[in-house]
């Protein structure tokens, strides 16, 4: 949510920073703006700020160059406080227009702080909560033109989540930040030093780089990096070397990021697969601050996540019900902690994330601890904060995922998760060993299948060009395949803007089957026909009940589901899997016909409206 640059070095700032916006716009796309200390004796700041995606503030610098400068700062912004416009659009300038300001997060006293400023004849131009904390800053500038010290004496006044960056008008060579419950990571070059919600937005310059903890405040200049506490004390953040390159955060010859990003799946799903289970079959964690011991005392798991990582949580309690035998409940993370659920010692939660920061979930998270529970996580952001604050973390390897739209995320995810289960049966003891240890063959033979799947996509692109013009698609499975078809729904519904949605089979007929008319597609996800038949027959008579009422019944069935494709008027196949783990191949399809149909109205998919990548506020 909002992404922010800054940068302090030999480079032109101006460059720098929009180039680092370019792969933040993901996190937000409402404004985007810049502040650039002139270079000089005199400084000064340059501001230039517009509403709309990024290519509006290109095109107006492009129009009206800023003067040149190696020190600025950069937002891309996702609107909580005032609709997107100029106005809001940050950076904010304190009152003096001595200090600019960017800011990700929610400042949750902003309303009680701007109470405080008017009443003192401070006139605000905006209706951000931003702009508080730059009057603030700018009033603490004045002081003693120390602006690490005068951010310091900020944020110990701010509540809520932020991280802010900023610059003053007559120190053309420091950039100050500050972090809490928001992401900010620097990056080290040499003589140059950026500051960015994510590693992306540097790695054309520097793969090294520090990730901060909570409560600190970072200070950039052309010697190097100071980080302190909200306290004043010193300080240190984590070093760390970014294992990917600038090659990944480009779009290799794909029209989009999302279509990059789906046929990136098979190798995501084999790096998450890979040297995690040892050489004696044993499934084997990242960060594990828990005991064996502790493993085997859980008797109940709460799955908390919100969107597609949620739909990954729901495909996991059914694998982790039936090779572990301990109760599974899969909950939205925003609504977990405020339902008071039943924790304790023995109570594992995971907490699924693709970004690692999204703050309803790290809420629950948090929730979660102070009830005693344990927490593992499963996130794609090394060192994020929901990790750093679990007792036990497993790492899905997709690699940067800048699509809003999560693909490759979702998928591993699933692996990931398929690896928790088995670890839990593992250490606690296998019921079904025969069963787990096919599992684990097939698993790591999924990377295989999904290609294969990919490869055959053009006939779904084809069903989707064909359904462009539908007023509403649904989604039905059952077992694994009810989360599959949330799944669909999901993709499409924030793609297309089309009304979709998910439901179990067996549920439409209690009341959403009255969506149907005339030609309504009906995305239909069939387990395999063999083993557990009666699902497949089950599943058939679902068809069944709403072709008869006119539908257009799409079905995404194993190969060689001869009994399917009688039934339903087109089918899209995938390799043989076992029943839990088809998501993995099921997924897929779905995947494309939501970006196909979306293209096919017209609709920006990988920046999809009024979402962003990474949501850090609640
Ligand atoms: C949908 C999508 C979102 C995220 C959700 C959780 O395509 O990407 O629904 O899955 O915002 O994000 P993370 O996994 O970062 O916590």
């Amino acid at each position: 949510m909002c992404g922010i640059v800054g940068y302090v070095g030999r480079r032109s700032a101006v460059d720098v920073v929009i180039d680092g916006l370019r792969r933040l716009e993901y996190r937000g796309y409402d404004s985007a703006g810049v502040a650039l200390v002139a270079d000089g004796p005199e400084g000064g700041l340059e501001v230039d700020k517009r509403a709309g995606k990024l290519a509006n503030l290109e095109g107006a610098l492009a129009d009206h160059p800023l003067p040149e400068s190696f020190c600025g700062i950069g937002h891309t912004r996702w609107a909580t406080h005032g609709v997107p416009s100029d106005r809001n659009a940050h950076p904010h300038l304190s009152a003096d227009g001595r200090v600019a300001l960017i800011h990700n997060g929610i400042i949750e006293n902003f309303a009680q702080l701007r109470a405080e400023l008017e009443s003192e004849g401070v006139e605000f131009e905006s209706d951000t909560d931003t702009e508080a904390a730059a009057h603030l800053l700018g009033r603490e500038y004045a002081v003693d033109g120390d602006l690490t010290e005068a951010m310091t004496r900020v944020c110990v006044r701010l509540e809520g989540a932020f991280t802010l960056l900023a610059v003053a008008a007559d120190d053309p060579d420091t950039v100050v930040g500050a972090r809490r419950n928001s992401p900010l990571v620097v990056g080290l070059g040499e003589g140059e030093y950026f500051l960015a919600s994510d590693v992306a937005a540097f790695i054309a310059y520097t793969t090294d780089a520090v990730e901060l903890g909570q409560d600190q405040i970072v200070t950039i200049d052309r010697d190097g990096v100071t980080v302190r506490g909200f306290d004043g004390q010193a300080s240190e953040g984590t070093p760390f070397s970014v294992d990917w390159d600038i090659a990944a955060a480009e779009k290799g010859g794909f029209d989009t990021f999302m279509r990059k990003e789906i046929h990136e799946q098979p190798a995501a799903v084999a790096d998450t697969l890979r040297g995690r289970i040892d050489e004696s079959g044993q499934i084997v964690l990242d960060e594990v601050r828990m005991s064996d011991q502790d493993f085997r005392d859980i008797d109940k798991v709460f799955i908390i996540a919100c969107g597609t990582s949620y739909h990954a949580g729901l495909v996991t309690k059914y694998a982790i019900e039936h090779w572990t035998r301990i109760p599974c409940e899969v909950e939205l993370a925003s609504e977990f902690r405020y339902r008071d659920p039943v924790l304790d010692r023995s109570t594992l939660v995971v907490a699924i994330s693709q970004s690692g920061e999204t703050m309803d979930t790290l809420m629950a998270v948090r929730h979660a601890k102070d009830q005693k529970a344990r927490v593992l996580s499963i996130s794609n952001t090394v060192g994020s904060t929901i990790p750093r604050e679990s007792d036990a973390v497993l790492y899905t390897r997709a690699g940067i995922e800048v699509a809003v739209a999560s693909t490759k995320a979702f998928l591993t995810q699933l692996a990931a998760c398929y690896l928790v289960g088995l670890h839990l049966a593992q250490v606690r003891g296998i019921k079904y060993a025969d069963e787990v240890s096919a599992v684990l063959d097939e698993l790591v033979a999924a990377p295989g299948k999904i290609a294969k799947v990919i490869e055959d996509l053009e006939p779904v692109r084809q069903m989707a060009r064909d359904c462009a013009s539908a007023q509403r698609v649904l989604f039905i499975g059952r077992h694994v395949g009810y989360p599959v078809a949330l799944e669909g729904a999901l993709k499409l519904k924030e793609l297309a803007y089309l009304h979709a949605e998910g439901f179990a089979a067996g549920e439409l007929k209690h009341g959403p089957i009255s969506l149907i008319e005339e030609g309504t597609p009906v995305i239909a996800i069939v387990p395999s026909p063999r083993g557990r038949s009666l699902l497949h027959d089950k599943i058939i008579s679902n068809i069944q009940e709403v072709k008869a009422r006119g539908a257009k019944v799409i079905a995404v069935c194993e190969e060689g589901d001869r009994i399917t494709k009688a039934h339903a008027d087109l089918v899209i196949t995938t390799p043989a899997s076992p029943t839990l783990l088809a998501p993995l191949l099921t997924a897929v399809p779905l995947q494309e016909f939501a970006a196909e149909l979306a293209t096919a109205l017209g609709r920006d998919i990988d920046q999809p409206r009024n979402l962003a990548k990474s949501v850090t506020v609640e």
